[in-house]
């Protein structure tokens, strides 16, 4: 560990790193790791590595620095100045997948009670223009037909109703939404989840945290996604043209791993919202896009 932070972090927790080790998963290059501290307590540092991942700790701020709830982990320290934040060590606590039905319902349940949180005043409305892959694509369809995942022929036919459907999606309310929730940003422990990465957190409609956990859950061998979100043809259109969007682009300020996870979920997501909308498969003749993740 870089020897300023290991100083910070004394002078915030009062008690020396004796030793550190990376936390596993995630994109962003924010420093994370699991400590145990000179005074046999643990803990866990995300630390700012340059401006951007200062302004997304920032961000997560928001939410930890309003809010203490048993679906956030406890905060133990914050340095506004260098983003540096100490939590609460989970690394104990358990994981998914595999998704059980245990697993899944807890997930729900803390989605409910995400939900049913005041919402902190520093976190933003969700901005409308927010979900609109399709019309980014309408309007520069080349980033998405070099991912070849369809026919110019399927593209043609499916655009307008997928432009249309993502405009009409429920994205307004009053709920704190996580918007980033999948397996490697939330523990679980004692029956209850966990959520952690919080920067993405904005105000909306609650249907949403649901709508965009369901492609990364299939993925991960859980339910179909209309098992967790029901018959919903415009959330799926909207996630779906996220990711059939976001997985066209260059990647800035992450790894590109990134872009392989989102690919990944674009191919649960895109058959979900053909099947939603009643639209024929991507890719003809047994092709994968219209064939994963279907409806269990
Ligand atoms: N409080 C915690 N205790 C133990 N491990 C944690 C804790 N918070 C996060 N982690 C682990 O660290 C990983 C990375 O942390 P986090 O998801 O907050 O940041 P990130 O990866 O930088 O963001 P992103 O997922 O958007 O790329 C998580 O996937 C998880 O495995
Ligand atoms: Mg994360």
């Amino acid at each position: 560990m870089d020897p300023t932070l290991r100083d910070r972090i004394h002078s915030m927790l009062g008690a020396a790193v004796a030793s550190s080790i990376p936390a596993a998963g995630g994109f962003s290059p924010a420093t994370r790791e699991r400590l145990v501290l000179a005074d046999g307590r643990r803990a866990f540092v995300k630390a700012a590595t340059d401006e951007a991942t200062a302004g997304w700790l920032r961000d997560e701020w928001r939410v930890y620095g309003a809010l203490q709830a048993p679906f956030l982990p406890r905060v133990m320290a914050w340095e506004p100045e260098s983003a540096t934040l100490l939590l609460e060590d989970l690394g104990e606590a358990e994981r998914a997948p595999p998704w059980t039905d245990a697993a899944v319902d807890a997930v729900l349940r803390g989605l409910d009670a995400v939900a049913a949180a005041d919402p902190p005043a520093a976190v933003p409305a969700l901005d409308s223009r927010a979900f609109s892959g399709w019309a980014s694509i309408e309007a520069d369809p080349e980033p998405f037909r070099r991912l070849t995942v369809c026919t110019d022929r399927w593209l043609k036919g499916a655009l307008p109703v997928l432009v249309e459907a993502e405009a009409k999606a429920p994205l307004a309310g009053d709920s704190l939404l996580h918007l980033d929730v999948r397996g490697d940003n939330l523990f679980l422990r004692g029956g209850s989840a966990i959520f952690v990465d919080w920067n993405w957190a904005r105000v909306g409609n609650a249907a949403l945290d649901r709508a965009f956990w369901a492609p990364s859950l299939a993925l991960d061998g859980g339910p179909s996604p209309e098992q967790v979100v029901g018959h919903a043809p415009e959330l799926a259109a909207a996630v779906a043209g996220f990711f059939a969007h976001q997985s066209g682009l260059p990647v800035a300020d992450a790894t590109p791993a990134i872009r392989t996870f989102q690919f990944a979920q674009l191919q649960i997501a895109l058959p979900w919202a053909c099947r939603a909308l009643d639209l024929p498969p991507s890719l003809a003749a047994g092709g994968c896009f219209g064939g994963v993740g279907r409806a269990k």
